[in-house]
């Protein structure tokens, strides 16, 4: 279910007009690609298709970007109340609608007396049946360990491949990624030799992409102010045999330029925290116009700092998982208002909108999700004139 507030309401209006019904429908469900993106550096693409053909499972080849390879993902099936109900947080049932099992982090609650071998369904907080499974480890248990699968999905609402659970995954050749998070290190563009700082990087989507497209040959500067996404950003990124290529620190980076004075960068991607209105699938959310407000002064300060350590003639691209345009083109045009040494260059990507749908054309790209089938995504490049 989503509650957003009459003002979010308006503001989405602004972008979306007579088709926000169609927008908030398109949120729900999943695309039907689940996209992953090939590491380069380990493997070819067509090596990558050939292994998990030879296993039967079905995969495509994205027809613009030879990085990103996809599974389909089939449903809707319906799944039924029945046994004992486990509530699973937001994220969780969201990977677990697609048929991923549930993990200790994600339960919420149990159900009461419960024991091994029974058979659940894992639900929303709000209620809405996502999977059924069988319990296949003590639930309360769990919840004190926070470790391992707790409910074994049989059934769900949508099905896709367990990219998590492939040898694949294992041995990282792929990184589960959005077709509109690719194009955005497609569109920073990094060149071997060049020094790249990522000022909002975990779990490091982005940065492992830069990686594979510069063939470890550029200086990359990762930074990320929570300690624990570090971590885990750092275990990814090892995964995939991209560490060696990364300097990673855990640093608040709208203060990047006094706390790095050294730094002069190539290229800064700046992909702040935002709403996440784009992110798809949502089974329910919770949001009011005041969290639009506070994350656009937010990623404002992140643009500030970019400015301050890119080099003239150098590059910065703003991206965000979000469709308002608070958090997007009037983030990107103040931006431009305040420093005259900038400029927005065309974002061109053939498949991608053209600004907001029906307000006006621009520069900046933009996936929509009910017109593209992918995550509400934004992104622009400014360059650094004088
Ligand atoms: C949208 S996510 C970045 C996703 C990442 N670029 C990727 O592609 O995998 C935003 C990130 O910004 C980080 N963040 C939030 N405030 C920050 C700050 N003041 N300084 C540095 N990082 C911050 C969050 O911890 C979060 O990991």
């Amino acid at each position: 279910m989503l509650e957003y507030d009459s003002r979010l309401l308006e503001s989405l209006r602004r972008v979306y007009g007579e088709s926000l019904e169609g927008f908030l429908a398109s949120l729900a469900q999943p695309g039907r690609r689940l996209y992953v993106r090939v590491n380069t550096l380990r493997a070819e693409p067509a090596e990558v298709v050939r292994r998990l053909a030879s296993r039967g499972l079905e995969v495509g080849v994205d027809e613009e970007l030879p990085e990103a390879i996809y599974f389909t993902v089939e449903g809707p099936f319906e799944v039924r109340l029945r046994g004992r109900v486990v509530v699973a947080a937001k994220e969780a049932a969201e990977s677990v609608a697609l048929g991923a099992n549930l993990y200790a982090p994600g339960v919420l609650r149990c159900p009461e007396g419960a024991t091994v071998g029974d058979e659940v369904t894992v639900v929303t907080r709000g209620g809405l049946p996502v999977a059924e499974g069988v319990l296949v480890a003590d639930c309360y248990e769990a919840l004190r360990r926070r470790r391992g699968v707790v409910v074994e999905v049989y059934r769900s609402l949508y099905r896709a491949p367990r990219v998590r659970e492939l040898p694949e995954f294992t041995e990282g050749l792929v990184y589960p990624q959005s077709l509109p998070a690719m194009y955005v290190s497609r569109v920073l563009d990094p060149r071997p030799g060049e020094v790249i700082v990522d000022m909002c990087a975990a779990p490091g989507g982005k940065t492992g992409h830069v990686v594979e497209l510069t063939r470890g040959r550029s200086y990359v500067l990762a930074f990320d102010h929570s300690r624990s996404k570090v971590a885990r950003m750092r275990e990814e990124l090892s995964r995939l045999g991209h560490l060696p290529y990364v300097e990673v620190w855990v640093a608040d980076s709208r203060y990047l330029h006094e706390d790095f004075p050294w730094i002069r960068a190539d290229r800064v991607l700046v992909d702040p925290p935002c709403t996440a209105l784009g992110v798809r699938p949502k089974l329910e959310d919770r949001r009011s116009y005041r969290d639009v407000e506070v994350l656009k002064s937010y990623q404002l300060q992140f643009l500030r700092a970019a400015a301050a350590v890119v080099k003239p003639g150098g590059t910065v691209v703003y991206s965000t998982c979000t469709v308002t345009i608070e958090e997007n083109e009037e983030v990107v045009e103040e931006f431009l208002e305040e420093f005259r040494c900038f400029e927005a260059v065309d974002v061109a990507i053939p498949r991608a909108s053209r600004g907001v749908t029906g307000v006006y054309w621009s520069r900046y790209a933009r996936f929509h999700p009910h017109l593209h089938d992918l995550p509400g995504y934004f992104i622009a490049k400014l360059v650094r004139t004088c």
